[in-house]
């Protein structure tokens, strides 16, 4: 049968005049439907851990705007937890875990075979979802990338430099390499589990790319990437691949072809210009919005929505922000982006 999700003919590489759209973080705190059912689970892990309720948010920005895909609701933070990390949630600060910096912390975590005992609900709302959304609406599932799992796992919470990760693989690389191993098995079966329950694209978060440099990018960055994408190739072939290794920077030049990405996600720090030049030549790119328009909105979104639109036009493109829709933003300026976009 002919693809006629325009997701998947993007990710297949076709050009269309109008781009396939969705958001980063497109369920949550600014959609008062989302902050609803959050409060029905209690709290935001119970949410991701509730199959019914994890699809219902899922589901409402479908239903609010008729996106082109769903994400599933879930947190790159569950896999370190099913890995054996204690995890919870300070309201207003963010995620906090059990951290690993030594042989013992390491020794101490589960094995990958273990990790299902945990997340056997997320491939339950992965099979609710793909019974209830719309035929035309692709399904993405996703995980965090090896580094940036590794780097909440290892400082314990969220960093602004990624220090102590950076610490640790200067200090103890023995422990440093054997936890991006684990991550990278577990994110393998993790992955294949979304895929196995109907996800019909999944994408690699690793939002703290930017701070790995040269060889330590190419060693951290790319070849766990590259590792986790031939594996699944070679378990689900033709489930594409989105990859987002955010704030690359020249780093994002030849990365879906040296990982086998189907498609690479790009921050906005980059220019649609030279990001249509130096990567969209080598296939599908997503993005690169930047989220603050999504408060602001006005002229300035619309011209910026069409001026993005413009530049990746020659090109399979996937409209996205940059980064992930903030809880101040807007939802009227959400229907203003698409409006822009399809015209
Ligand atoms: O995009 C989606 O709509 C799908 C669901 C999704 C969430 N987190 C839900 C979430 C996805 C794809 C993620 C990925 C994620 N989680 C990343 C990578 C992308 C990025 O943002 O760079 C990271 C680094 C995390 C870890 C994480 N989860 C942090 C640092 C935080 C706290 C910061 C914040 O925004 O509050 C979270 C919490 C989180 N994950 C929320 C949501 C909707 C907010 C929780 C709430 O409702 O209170």
């Amino acid at each position: 049968m002919a693809e006629t999700k325009k997701l998947m003919r993007a990710l297949a590489g076709e050009v269309q005049d109008v781009p396939p759209v969705w958001m980063m973080r497109q369920a949550g705190r600014y959609l008062p439907e989302y902050r609803a059912t959050r409060a029905q689970a209690g709290d935001f892990l119970s949410l991701c851990y509730n199959p019914e309720l994890a699809a219902e948010v899922t589901l409402q920005p479908i239903r609010r705007y008729g996106f082109d895909a769903a994400i599933l609701f879930a947190d790159i933070l569950l896999l370190p937890q099913a890995l054996g990390a204690d995890l919870w949630f300070v309201t207003g600060e963010g995620p906090r875990l059990s951290t690993v910096t030594t042989q013992a912390d390491f020794d101490a975590l589960k094995g990958v075979g273990d990790i299902d005992e945990v997340l056997s609900p997320i491939y339950e709302t992965v099979r609710i979802l793909s019974r209830e959304l719309p035929a035309e609406t692709t399904l993405i599932g996703f995980a965090g990338a090896p580094w940036t799992v590794a780097t909440y796992m290892i400082a314990g919470r969220g960093t602004k430099d990624q220090g102590p990760a950076h610490a640790l693989r200067t200090e103890n690389q023995p422990v440093f390499d054997a936890l991006i191993d684990l991550i990278t098995k577990g994110t393998i079966e993790y992955l294949s589990k979304q895929i196995e329950a109907g996800a019909e694209v999944v994408k690699i978060f690793d939002s703290w790319a930017g701070s790995l440099k040269g060889e330590a990018f190419e060693r951290y960055a790319l070849q766990p990437a590259k590792e986790i994408i031939t594996a699944l190739n070679a378990r689900h072939p033709g489930v594409p691949v989105i990859a987002f290794p955010r704030e690359a920077g020249d780093n994002y030049i030849g990365f879906a072809k040296a990982t086998g990405a189907d498609c690479v996600a790009l921050d906005n720090s980059v220019s649609a210009d030279w990001a249509a030049a130096n990567v969209q030549v080598d296939g599908c790119v997503q993005g690169n919005l930047a989220p603050g328009h999504m408060v602001t909105g006005g002229q300035a979104l619309i011209d910026e929505t069409k001026r993005i639109k413009q530049a990746f036009s020659k090109g399979p493109h996937i409209f996205n922000l940059g980064h992930g829709i903030t809880p101040d933003a807007n939802p009227d300026n959400v229907q203003i982006m698409i409006d822009a976009i399809r015209g």
